[in-house]
């Protein structure tokens, strides 16, 4: 008798039975009222969950601490979690029972994750990533926790990022910090995260954290919110407080919301923007450009209508001649239209090369800047090993295995280490960033009427960087990697509200952000630990 092939008969019937079973289930899914679910919810999904009794503040962060042990030892984007969220939760369930909901913000109850160079006065260390500024004890609050703390958000933990914001070295991977070794991409583990704030987006992007701060100089925030396919704000300089935040050079940094949705991160700018008298001069001078009533009145789904979108191809777009980057923009740029934008092609940018060269003068004031600023940040601490960067490269030379120095170097701590101060040739180079600013950025916007440049990835960030420019990143796409990508919108200083109609209307004309495929499972709260990886 000749044996049957493996699915017919006795096999047959059960995939048959295991085939109504299926649908069975599948109708009893679609019957069943949707369960909440935590993953993916928004700041606003997750305020009506607490309103309506179906979620505490408590669970959802016992939700995030659970997912954070279970992922990060893969992911490393937190550093460390903050052994008060559980009690902070607590407080903010007791609140709200106590409060009209009117009362409270947007974040009250929210977990967020901080990126490890903004400075928190509680059990939390403050290290950018560095073992040098372990056991280090801030002064008080970074400005924007204070805010973060008076609106009741959960300051959940600390996220990963390149080392020292990416400015101890132009060797090191990006991604990387001693403390909390390589963050990983999520929709691709041998991909680049991006950084310097990668912990931040790739702990969102995985559904680690409901939110998350960075902080950008040149490309920190718009780069990892591209690769791991999240929305990131880099505000207008000085709109944001860089008080407490462990400096690179005041005359770019900023601190922005990393999300995973435009209202989220508009949420978190909301409570973050203002005056802090800890950064007086750049906070007051950017106090003027705060709309009344926030910004959420400019989440707006037809905030496209009538924008005028500039286009510059060289080097924004020819850079990604040949790739489904330039594909999937051609396809976005007939959403754009579609939605009542008015597309301006073919713009050029002045000096652009030497913008993108090191004749800008970028790289030289910033060395100095680094310097001076990074040496008062370490002597406003309390208590510190390291009071200086002499003494930053000092400790790093003595523990030379775990700051990994022979591999990776510390090249721009040491040239900035050699710098002298704000000298002539440091007033010129800010003398001709100005100038490129001027004749490019600020020409090309006016001339032409834009409300917003549009360009793929961050690679606009330069020219953002060196003008105080604000740009939010949004989710654009894949590539043949799983690698996403996102689209960048870059406004002249104070045009926040645009960019946000702009970036608004885009993503729910395109609605592109979906979870890491690694990361499909617990999607409900009621689900147990399981084997995600
Ligand atoms: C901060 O660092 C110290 C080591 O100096 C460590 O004992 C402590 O657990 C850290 N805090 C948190 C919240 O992880
Ligand atoms: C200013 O300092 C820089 C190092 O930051 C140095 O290269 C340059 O030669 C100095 N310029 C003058 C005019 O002393
Ligand atoms: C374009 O690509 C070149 C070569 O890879 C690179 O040097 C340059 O910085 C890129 N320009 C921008 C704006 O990304
Ligand atoms: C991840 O990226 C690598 C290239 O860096 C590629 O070979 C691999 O196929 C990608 N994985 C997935 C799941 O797309």
């Amino acid at each position: 008798m000749a044996t049957e092939p493996p699915f017919a008969s006795y096999p047959s019937r059960v995939l048959l039975v295991l085939f109504a079973v299926a649908l069975i289930m599948l109708r009893i899914d679609a019957l069943a009222p949707p369960a909440f679910s935590i993953e993916e919810a928004s700041a606003h999904d997750l305020q009506l969950a607490f309103r309506q009794n179906k979620l505490t503040s408590r669970q959802l962060t016992e939700f995030y601490l659970d997912r954070i042990g279970r992922l990060n030892p893969l992911l490393r984007g937190v550093i460390e979690v903050n052994p008060d969220a559980r009690h902070q939760a607590d407080r903010a369930d007791r609140e709200r029972k106590a409060k009209p909901h009117g009362l409270l913000s947007a974040l009250h109850g929210i977990p967020i994750l901080l990126k490890d160079n903004i400075a928190t006065k509680d059990k939390m260390n403050t290290t950018a990533g560095s073992f040098a500024l372990l056991g280090s004890v801030v002064p008080r609050d970074a400005g924007v926790v204070a805010r973060l703390r008076r609106a009741g958000a959960v300051l959940l933990g600390k996220a990963s990022l390149s080392e020292w914001a990416y400015y101890r070295s132009s060797r090191g991977p990006s991604g990387w910090c001693a403390r909390s070794g390589q963050g990983k991409n999520p929709y691709n583990l041998s991909a680049d995260p991006c950084g310097s704030s990668s912990g931040s987006a790739i702990s969102v992007a995985a559904n680690m954290g409901a939110v998350s701060l960075g902080t950008e100089t040149d490309g920190s925030i718009l780069c990892p919110s591209s690769f791991n396919s999240v929305v990131g704000i880099k505000p207008t300089l000085g709109l944001t407080s860089r008080g407490g935040v462990v400096p690179i050079t005041p005359r770019q940094d900023t601190v922005g919301p990393m999300c995973r949705t435009v209202a989220d991160a508009v949420h978190v700018l909301d409570v973050i923007v203002g005056f802090d008298p800890y950064d007086a001069k750049a906070t007051r001078e950017a106090s003027k450009y705060i709309p009344r009533g926030g910004y959420k009145r400019f989440l707006k789904a037809d905030g496209l209508k009538g924008k005028r979108l500039g286009i510059v191809r060289n080097p924004f777009f020819d850079n990604y001649s040949g790739t489904p980057v330039l594909k999937a923009f051609d396809s976005h740029f007939n959403t754009l239209r579609k939605q009542g934008a008015v597309l301006v092609d073919h713009l050029e940018l002045a000096n652009v090369n030497e913008i993108y060269s090191d004749a800008s003068g970028e790289g030289v004031a910033m060395s100095a800047e680094f310097k001076l600023a990074l040496n008062k940040y370490l002597r406003d601490l309390v208590v510190s090993p390291v009071r200086s960067l002499a003494d930053v490269i000092a400790f790093n030379n003595k523990h030379k295995h775990a700051e990994k120095i022979d591999e990776y170097g510390q090249d721009l701590f040491l040239a900035a280490q050699a710098t002298s101060g704000i000298n002539e040739t440091v007033k010129s180079a800010r003398r001709n960033m100005d100038r490129l600013t001027r004749d490019g950025f600020e020409k090309l916007m006016r001339q032409n009427k834009l409300d917003a440049l549009v360009t793929p990835g961050s690679a606009v960030s330069t020219v953002l960087a060196i003008g105080g420019f604000p740009g939010i990143s949004v989710p654009a796409g894949y590539d043949k990697d799983g690698v996403p990508f996102g689209i960048c919108f870059g406004g002249l200083r104070g045009s926040e509200p645009t960019l946000i109609e702009i970036a608004y209307g885009f993503e729910q004309a395109t609605k592109i952000r979906r979870p890491p495929s690694l990361m499909q499972c617990d999607r409900h709260l009621d689900v147990g630990p399981s084997s995600c990886v």
